[in-house]
């Protein structure tokens, strides 16, 4: 950007359109101005969440003095400019356009899967193009089956969106253009990947190139009903619709121009509670066995207003309220908003896209939050942001990204993060009792402790010196760590005292809302009632326990996101059991639908008194997100007192992590059909002669008194001693995990 630029962005501007005159902002395009005042503009090229792209001029326009054809996605308006969308020459070039795109794209739509939903279908028609004036030599070019998705090159107009996607978005950087004329082609680099992700590159592409492998040829989009909802997998709570039929989900669509999907959202959807009758004993039972429990149990696969009836039943009927990881979040949280003074971390995925510079800390960020990397990697491809990764465990998934990969001994996460506050707030005033804090911290043994060289520390400095705009990116592996409030206080900091942008990315599904909503207990005792977790007696939505109960879904209710935000989820799949609100009609609660609680959710929290029917869900035309609402941050009091760091127990030997394969989350993800879904014990070569463990031996070991099972599989791409153990297979058992993400691996070997 030129000086000048960077002067006058977000100085008001007036420009003409179309004899409209409208008010804006230096620094939009044309295109975003007209969008703004809902004046049309056609394009072909243009994908709003990836930088202009430019190649398609379907987009031109006049600008009054300006001689030639103005490309209106790329030019930044100009204050007093008075511009023209349409014209006669302005037509006659579009329709040439349409011509070209034509040539050689057989108009074949009776036979297209996108047939309905087709940009160049629909353009074709609009500027009146009845017949194909051109054609080039034809070429044999076959189908290709990239796993996930199917690319047709002979339909493709190499509008290059996917390209933009796969790199600028989710960065698998899988598709490139291969250029050659009338012969360029879309490839894909990382077949052997099969990346997920490539749902996202698909569900841009404006023709029938780029589709899913599994939905191609199922069913017509026009048949199809579209019902927004969110995804409810991650705690990242995405924008997305149901799309379905005869009750049955066929595909998982999204608002593509502004948001974006991974693979579990767009592809984890079979996991419904199906063929559910009203089972009247068992619901009895249900109603018997809260009135007796001494301990309720919820995993964070329930909505908000699941939560806040289980909240209103612990008040109730005095029981614990147990929800193992909700609890770790909710306490981190507490602890950190002693340092800040508000209830929530002031970060936002869209600050963080925005940033210079991104520390990543205590998160496998690739499998952990689909979401948080993409936006990692948007700062990285449009910012040049220097990311630095720090983790017990490097990841080649993000190596593109990564500019410093910090690795710190398991368990050292307390003095990394006293280290990364003595390294980034030296410099800057602080009240005495930081002040002393930080004088008293021995440097030289943390940095042997955590095993970080203060080069690397002077290094990660030096990445942020005259960057604005920074991010800290927290994770689970730090909720459940002895020292969690403590490292939470550390972390804290840095939102407090310089300036960053902190997300602490909630742990599982929905645990950002639960945590908030309900007064969480440490531990469970006596008789268990579970919903979504193995207990005495059992409601799931898994179908498996003592109750039946709707999966997500499969349910009207809200979710709350990383972002703070609220969202609606609607009901894409039927469901004729009893559900929770059922319960709680029968223990005197008295609500008649589960969504007359969402004005209820607590204010105190940070929730709004707005009812769920009066919830938005869209986003306008320049991509403003009116999806529920945001939480508005609570004041708490404060106490920045933070104690000395704790001696730590160092983990030798062979360690295991907990931490699911890239779009698994839960049991529920684990449903799905169309996600790989083997769970094996997953280290390298190096972890295989620590444990003298053979690739495909069979072993078994306890944690949290829960018993895996687990085929060890060698990855030879994998370095040291840690190996990753899933835990998304583990159905109602999963929520009963408690403790940190590492721990020492105690096993019996099985046999092969
Ligand atoms: S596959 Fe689709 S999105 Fe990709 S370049 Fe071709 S037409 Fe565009
Ligand atoms: S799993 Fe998470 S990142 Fe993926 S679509 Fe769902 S909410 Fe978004
Ligand atoms: S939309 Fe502007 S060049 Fe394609």
């Amino acid at each position: 950007m030129s000086v000048h630029n960077s002067i006058n962005k977000g100085k008001s501007i007036t420009v003409t359109i179309d004899g409209k005159v409208c008010e804006s902002t230096f620094g939009k395009t044309i295109l975003d101005i007209a969008r703004e005042n809902d004046i049309y503009i056609p394009t072909m090229c243009y994908l709003t969440k990836v930088q202009a792209i430019a190649s398609c001029r379907m987009c031109v326009v006049d600008v009054e003095g300006v001689d030639g054809m103005i490309l209106s996605c790329q030019e930044k308006a100009t204050d007093g400019a008075v511009i023209n969308t349409n014209n006669a020459e302005i037509h006659s070039e579009r329709q040439s356009i349409m011509k070209l795109y034509n040539v050689n794209h057989p108009l074949e739509c009776g036979v297209c899967d996108k047939s309905g939903e087709c940009d160049l279908q629909n353009k074709t028609m609009e500027f009146g193009l009845e017949e194909q004036a051109f054609t080039a030599r034809d070429q044999h070019r076959p189908v290709e089956n990239w796993g996930h998705v199917s690319y047709d090159p002979s339909l493709c107009i190499m509008c290059e969106k996917c390209v933009r996607v796969s790199t600028e978005i989710t960065g698998d950087e899988a598709l490139k253009i291969k250029s050659g004329g009338y012969g360029s082609t879309i490839i894909n680099t990382k077949q052997e990947k099969n990346y997920t992700s490539l749902g996202e590159a698909a569900a841009v592409c404006p023709v029938g190139a780029l589709v899913n492998t599994d939905f191609k040829y199922s069913v017509n989009a026009w048949e199809l009903t579209k019902i927004p909802s969110a995804c409810p997998h991650c705690g990242a709570g995405c924008d997305m619709a149901y799309e379905v039929k005869n009750g049955k989900v066929y595909r998982i669509t999204n608002t593509f121009e502004f948001t974006t999907l991974c693979g579990a959202g767009r592809y984890a959807f079979d996991y419904a509670n199906e063929n559910v009758k009203k089972d009247l004993e068992a619901f009895k039972k249900a109603v018997e066995a809260f009135n007796s429990a001494d301990s309720v149990m919820v995993s964070s696969q329930i909505s908000n207003e699941e939560a806040h009836i289980l909240q209103k039943f612990k008040e109730k009927l005095g029981f614990k309220l147990v929800s193992h990881e909700a609890r770790a979040y909710q306490k981190f949280m507490q602890s950190y908003s002693m340092v800040t003074g508000k209830n929530l971390y002031n970060g936002t995925l869209e600050a963080l896209a925005k940033s210079r510079a991104i520390i990543v800390m205590g998160t496998k960020i690739n499998d952990d939050s689909p979401t948080v990397k993409y936006h990692i990697n948007m700062a990285s491809k449009w910012h040049r942001a220097r990311v630095a990764y720090m983790h017990s465990l490097e990841d080649i998934e993000v190596k593109n990204i990564v500019t410093q990969f910090i690795k710190y001994e398991v368990g050292s996460e307390e003095g990394v993060a006293a280290l990364l506050v003595d390294t980034l707030l030296k410099d800057i005033e602080l009240p005495k009792e930081l002040r002393d804090f930080m004088d008293d911290l021995d440097i030289g043994n943390l940095s042997a402790e955590c095993n970080i060289g203060e080069e690397e520390l002077e290094a990660l400095k030096k990445s942020l010196i005259k960057k604005s705009g920074f991010s800290l990116v927290v994770g689970s592996d730090l909720y459940a760590h002895p020292r969690a409030e403590q490292i939470a206080k550390l972390v804290a900091l840095l939102e407090e005292y310089a300036g960053f942008n902190v997300i602490c990315i909630p742990p599982a599904g929905n645990a950002m809302g639960v945590s908030l909503i309900c007064d969480l207990d440490d531990s469970e005792e006596g008789k268990t009632v579970g919903y979504n977790v193995k207990a005495d007696f059992t409601l799931s939505a898994l179908g498996d326990g003592d109750l039946d109960m709707p999966a997500m879904n499969q349910q009207e209710g809200t979710l709350t996101t990383v972002d703070k935000r609220v969202v609606p989820m609607n009901v894409a799949v039927e469901y004729d059991g009893y559900v929770l609100n059922d319960i709680a009609n029968e223990l005197g609660l008295y609500e008649e639908y589960t969504i007359d609680y969402t004005k209820e959710l607590p204010l105190e929290k940070g929730f709004k008194a707005v009812g769920f029917d009066l919830l938005p869900n869209y986003f306008d035309s320049i991509g403003n997100e009116y999806r529920g609402y945001l939480l508005d941050a609570q004041k708490v009091l404060v106490d920045r007192g933070v104690e000395e760091v704790a001696e730590m127990d160092g983990f030798s030997g062979a360690v295991i992590y907990n931490c699911n394969p890239v779009d698994q989350f839960s049991p529920f993800t684990a449903k799905s059909s169309l996600l790989e879904n083997s769970a094996e014990l997953i280290g390298s070569q190096q972890f295989s002669s620590a444990t003298k463990l053979q690739d495909g031996e069979k072993i078994t070991f306890t944690l949290d008194g829960v018993r895996f099972n687990r085929v060890f599989k060698i990855d030879t791409s994998m370095k040291g001693t840690i190996a990753l153990n899933p835990t998304f297979d583990m159905g109602l058992s999963t929520a009963l995990l408690s403790s940190y993400r590492f721990s020492r691996l105690d096993f019996e070997r099985l046999g092969s």
